[in-house]
């Protein structure tokens, strides 16, 4: 076999690879996908998507945003898997942003990096510390705090390693 038909057999291992982390993580999907138009995906939640009646709406598309959805950019299978991304994310006030980038870049970067499921529990890859337990005594928070950053993780890990 040649250099470079190895070469090209490597690539296309590599892209199969890069697609299947895609198509679990749904925050790296967003990234690869959506967000060179439209940017991070909880600051264009909020900016220009509203929530009435347990519905999500758009500025544009105010009525069945799923059916826009489904002609719009993502697969087909996805679209469900977004449009509830995106409603959590129109519901939930920008705390993290707030209150955590300072040092975490991003939430799904945080999940991602630093947390992983055990069971049902959200815990430390390093450490193996329940996410409750460390946020208990990270940043000296309140206990409604702890409950509202651990929600919020909870979410995102669920996006994030989906299963
Ligand atoms: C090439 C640019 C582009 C990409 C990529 C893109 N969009 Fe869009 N999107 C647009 C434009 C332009 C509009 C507004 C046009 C319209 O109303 O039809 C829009 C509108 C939307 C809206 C409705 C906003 C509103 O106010 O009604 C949602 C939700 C949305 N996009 C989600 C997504 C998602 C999810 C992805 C990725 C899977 C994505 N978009 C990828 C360009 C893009
Ligand atoms: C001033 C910097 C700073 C801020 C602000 C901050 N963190 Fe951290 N965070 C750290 C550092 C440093 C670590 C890693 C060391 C450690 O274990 O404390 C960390 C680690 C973490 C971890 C990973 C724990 C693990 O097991 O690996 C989580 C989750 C976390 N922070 C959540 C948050 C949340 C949520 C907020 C916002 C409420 C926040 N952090 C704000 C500095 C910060």
């Amino acid at each position: 076999m040649s250099k470079k038909v190895l070469l090209i057999i490597v690539a296309m291992m590599l892209g199969l690879l890069a697609a299947g982390t895609e198509s679990r993580d749904l925050h790296r999907l967003w990234d690869n996908r959506c967000a060179d138009c439209h940017g991070h995906s909880g600051g264009f939640a909020r900016e220009f998507l509203s929530v009435s009646n347990g519905n999500l709406q758009g500025r544009h598309h105010v009525v069945d945003l799923r059916r826009f959805l489904r002609n719009h950019y993502p697969p087909n299978n996805e679209v469900d898997a977004i449009y509830e991304m995106l409603l959590a994310q129109a519901n939930t006030p920008p705390r993290f942003k707030e209150q955590c980038i300072k040092c975490h870049e991003t939430a799904a970067g945080l999940v991602r990096d630093t947390l992983q499921f055990r069971d049902d529990e959200l815990v430390s890859r390093e450490t193996g510390q329940p996410l409750r337990e460390f946020m208990d005594h990270h940043r000296k928070l309140k206990p409604n705090d702890v409950e509202f950053f651990v929600a919020l993780l909870t979410r995102v890990a669920k996006e994030v390693h989906r299963r």
